[in-house]
């Protein structure tokens, strides 16, 4: 049996073809610029025109813009970076948004909107992505990926004022695990659980380092390395977990 974790030197995503919703800030720019250095060819996909065409020209990927809770602009998208690439082997979900605020000013609209764009675009860029995944499954002896982000509050909510954000990424959690089951072998299906992370999403948000065991947030290329350790050759056992990276947030 050919061991699909090697190469354990050299770039860990050598040839692999890969799509980063989100990728025009953020973890999905800083998993962007970590992918390039690994030897992945790389097409962003963002609804940021202005963010998108800034973040191509510092990575060298390809900018495509799209709207993850519009399935039809996700799929010209894809078909777009698949016609780039050569076909498509990997993605990664980093596009989402956040909605904070007591459950009395967060109405049934504002609700629907965070779980429309985190769990059902999700849906849409893992449903988009399946047929280019499933042919490019074949050129990747560890398997074609899919990795999502989803957020330490998806696994255990810890405080206040982010119910819907937090019932969305719980979602995502659970997408992850179903759509590893029905992808699987030739495409394994992960997600990241991210505590604070230091990006424009979080700008400006009270901050309580003290609550992590660590002491502090993370900063993006932190998340961006685990999320390379589950699109490439050493995670080729893993599919289906939800993969804390926390700073020990959750587990106690
Ligand atoms: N920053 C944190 O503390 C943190 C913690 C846990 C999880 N996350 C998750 O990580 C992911 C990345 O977040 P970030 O902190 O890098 O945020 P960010 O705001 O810096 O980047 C998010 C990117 O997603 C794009 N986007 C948003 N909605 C979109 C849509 N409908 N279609 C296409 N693109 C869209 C934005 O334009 C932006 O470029 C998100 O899913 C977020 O929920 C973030």
């Amino acid at each position: 049996m050919t061991d699909a974790a090697e190469p354990a030197t050299g770039p860990r995503l050598a040839g692999r073809r890969i799509v980063i919703t989100g990728g025009a800030s953020g973890i999905g720019r800083a998993t962007a610029a970590l992918f390039a250095r690994e030897g992945a060819r790389v097409a962003l996909l963002d609804r940021d025109a202005a963010a998108l065409a800034a973040a191509g020209a510092e990575t060298g990927a390809g900018a495509h813009r799209a709207d993850i809770a519009d399935p039809a602009s996700v799929e010209a998208a894809f078909a777009a970076a698949a016609a780039a690439m050569g076909g498509i082997d990997g993605v990664v979900n980093a596009a989402g948004i956040l909605v904070t605020g007591p459950v009395e000013q967060v109405d049934a609209d504002a609700f629907r909107r965070v779980v429309e764009v985190n769990l059902t675009g999700t849906y849409v860029v893992a449903r988009a992505a399946l047929p280019y995944l499933r042919a490019g499954a074949a050129s990747v002896p560890s398997g074609a990926t899919l990795v999502n982000i989803a957020s330490g509050v998806g696994l255990l909510p810890t405080g206040p004022n982010g119910a819907a954000y937090a019932a969305s990424k719980g979602g995502v959690v659970t997408l992850t695990k179903a759509l590893a089951m029905e992808f699987a072998p030739a495409i394994r299906v992960n997600s990241v659980c991210p505590g604070a992370v230091e990006t424009p999403m979080t700008d400006g948000a009270p901050r309580h380092p003290e609550v992590y065991a660590l002491r502090r947030w993370a900063v993006p290329s932190e998340i961006a390395a685990g999320i390379l350790f589950l699109t490439g050759p050493e995670s080729s056992f893993m599919t289906g977990i939800a993969l804390p990276i926390d700073g020990g947030r959750t587990f106690h």
